[in-house]
């Protein structure tokens, strides 16, 4: 089957090019699964993981277009275990205190400050946002991790690896920063570990003829983003329909970066959609693919809300056109 622009679909990123006409794509985005041990993950070794990061950039290989490019947003594995690794400290004094936080006492707080938010809440008891938020629903807020920390293991090079046996260039890497993602957890983490405030794109490309146009963006946004390798944007608030969500702004730079009005842009692990919103707000056309069914439900419900809104602006455009007229 072929998949159709401004749609999502069921299916699995390492078999695009059945899908999807050879050189046919503007610009990929996506963000795969991470190897922290989120649901979508589960049964997944770290071999398994590298090898379907490989198939999936082989096959943009294929798809791109010559010159076009392939943004992957990623964070460092935190979460790879190494029983050879030592362990760092034989008694954690903070978790002792931590562990004292039960469902019943947040519930207590809050019956007793219904007023309060979860930050409020974390205040009063001198806890974390994030322990709130475990202790009422058993998740983390904005996603996070969920098997212990134990290795640090850094991405960039495997990504650049797997992208020069497929035929793509590591082209540029920029590094998305966050909102300190729990601001009180500076406080109250547990470890020596710096909080975990950002990520990065890497950004792949194949071989080609490349269209550099700055007129893209205005003046301004070329020089506060555009051509910083540094970007400040405020993570997603609430991952009550999806774990993993990235924020809108993300994808909406590297679309307006990297391509035009009407070009094909694809997410292969499309989770709620977020891309797809993205660039057929933008008037791009978008295709997305997920494993799993409930995202795709939901992302193809975001995109026809997406759909709708850009034929309702048009629509007001084409009204104040005719007016004028
Ligand atoms: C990090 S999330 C992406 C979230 C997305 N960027 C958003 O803003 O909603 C990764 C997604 O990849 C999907 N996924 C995992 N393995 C996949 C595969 N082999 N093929 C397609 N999708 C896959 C998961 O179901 C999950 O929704």
């Amino acid at each position: 089957m072929k998949f159709l622009p401004d749609d999502v679909y069921l299916g699995d990123a390492r078999e695009l090019s059945k899908h999807l006409g050879r050189e046919s794509v503007a610009l990929s985005v996506w963000s795969p699964p991470y190897h922290v041990g989120k649901a979508y993950e589960r049964g997944m070794s770290f071999r398994d993981w590298q090898e379907l990061l490989g198939r999936v950039i082989a096959e943009h290989a294929v798809l791109l277009r010559p010159g076009a490019f392939l943004a992957v947003n990623i964070a460092d594995i935190l979460c790879l275990k190494d029983s050879s690794m030592p362990r760092l400290m034989g008694e954690n004094v903070a978790r002792r205190r931590r562990a004292e936080i039960t469902p019943e006492l947040v519930a207590q707080a809050w019956s007793k400050h219904p007023g309060l938010s979860r930050k409020g809440i974390a205040r009063v008891l001198g806890c974390s946002e994030q322990t709130v938020d475990r202790r009422m629903k058993g998740n983390n807020i904005r996603g996070g991790k969920y098997a212990t920390q134990t290795r640090v293991k850094l991405v960039g090079g495997l990504i650049e690896e797997l992208a020069l046996e497929a035929g793509l260039y590591l082209y540029d890497r920029r590094i998305w920063v966050k909102d300190a993602a729990w601001e009180n957890s500076r406080w109250h983490s547990v470890s020596y570990r710096a909080v975990d405030e950002f990520e990065y794109v890497f950004v792949l490309w194949k071989p080609g003829p490349t269209r550099i146009d700055k007129a893209r963006l205005s003046r301004d946004e070329w020089i506060a983003w555009g051509s910083r390798a540094v970007w400040n944007i405020p993570s997603v608030r609430a991952n009550d329909d999806h774990e993993a969500k990235f924020p809108l702004e993300l994808p909406r730079r590297l679309i307006r970066l990297f391509t035009d009005p009407g070009d094909l842009v694809i997410d292969c692990f499309a989770g709620s959609g977020t891309s797809g919103v993205a660039a057929v707000g933008l008037g791009r056309r978008f295709v997305g693919v997920d494993n799993v069914q409930k995202y795709v439900t939901l992302a193809k419900r975001n995109l026809r809300n997406a759909l709708h809104e850009r034929s309702q602006v048009n629509l007001e455009l084409f009204g104040d056109l005719k007016r004028v007229a």
